[in-house]
């Protein structure tokens, strides 16, 4: 009972939260919310960070953005709780938030978009700190990314992402030479994550009168970036086109200076078929250097799906 009360005063802050340390002690991945744990300052935390990024969305989300907040019925006052969440989610897509102890490595995230289940980070960024955090949070998990979830073209195009890190799998399982198959899982690897990033984090669309729209969660969640990615002339911004997303290298500590515009969720479905038949004719095999890093651990996951573990 004292230490529930200690965990309660500690909370469930981003990078001291003993709940989550001793999950990832104990190699404890997929985890349960304990939504107790929250402080008065993690739901204050909240409360102010949805304030703030309301009036933001209504001037520069996407509309099956605004949709999906509406149609989850997200708390404005309180860290919400991922099983009600989930209540309004599961009926329209079948997706799932699913709480997790912090980074999974990539096979395995991959794997969870493919059936259905988002990897949620539980935690909330301290109150001091509101701005600015390089790690994901719940507040960029449930509110940047969960409604988009809601959109039934949305959620397929995540499915099909998914897919894709099976097809990875399965063509490298085909290497003998282990060097070789090492390089081949990074470079193919290499292709999705920047996909991912150029889109699913940071992606812009054209809205119904042509102004742009921001529908990317890395966006979604912050409160300077949404409307310095649509309104700064510092940024550049260009026509999604798979050749070049997958060669461009991102940094993820300061505003993104190049962004890409996407026609249609259809237009990004069409793009993640088109990336799996890329990879299947080995198009992937070679792309570009330098970021994002792939850690052990992710080659690692991707390396045992090969290998049918
Ligand atoms: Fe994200």
């Amino acid at each position: 009972m004292t230490a529930v009360l200690a965990d309660r005063a500690v909370g469930l802050t981003t990078s001291r939260a003993p709940f989550i340390e001793q999950a990832r002690d104990q190699g404890r991945l997929y985890i349960e919310q304990p939504y107790d744990l929250y402080s008065e300052e993690n739901h204050e935390a909240w409360r102010r960070l949805f304030a703030a990024q309301e009036p933001l969305w209504q001037k520069y989300a996407n509309d099956h953005f605004l949709k999906g907040i509406s149609n989850l019925a997200l708390p404005h006052d309180r860290v919400p709780e991922l099983v009600e969440v989930n209540k309004f989610l599961q009926p329209l897509t079948g997706f799932q938030a699913k709480p997790v102890s912090g980074y999974i490595p990539a096979f395995l995230f991959f794997d969870c978009l493919r059936n259905r289940e988002f990897p949620t980070t539980i935690t909330i960024r301290d109150l001091n700190r509101l701005d600015y955090l390089p790690e994901p949070d719940i507040f960029h998990d449930i509110a940047g990314h969960v409604p988009m979830h809601t959109d039934r073209a949305f959620a397929d195009t995540l499915v099909r992402f998914g897919d894709c890190a099976h097809t990875a799998a399965e063509i490298v399982a085909g290497i003998r030479d282990e060097e070789e198959k090492t390089r081949r899982v990074i470079s193919i690897f290499k292709a999705l994550a920047r996909f991912f990033w150029f889109t699913v984090e940071f992606g812009l669309m054209r809205g119904p009168q042509g102004g742009l729209k921001a529908y990317g969660s890395g966006l979604l969640s912050s409160h300077g970036e949404i409307s310095h990615a649509i309104e700064s002339p510092e940024v550049q911004r260009f026509p999604l086109q798979l050749e070049w997303i997958i060669n461009q290298y991102f940094e993820i500590d300061h505003y993104q200076p190049l962004l890409f515009v996407a026609d249609s969720f259809d237009h990004l479905f069409s793009l993640v078929d088109e990336l799996e038949r890329w990879m299947r004719q080995g198009k992937l095999n070679n792309v570009a250097p330098g970021e994002p890093k792939m850690s052990e651990a992710d080659v690692r996951s991707f390396l045992h799906a090969s290998e049918g573990k």
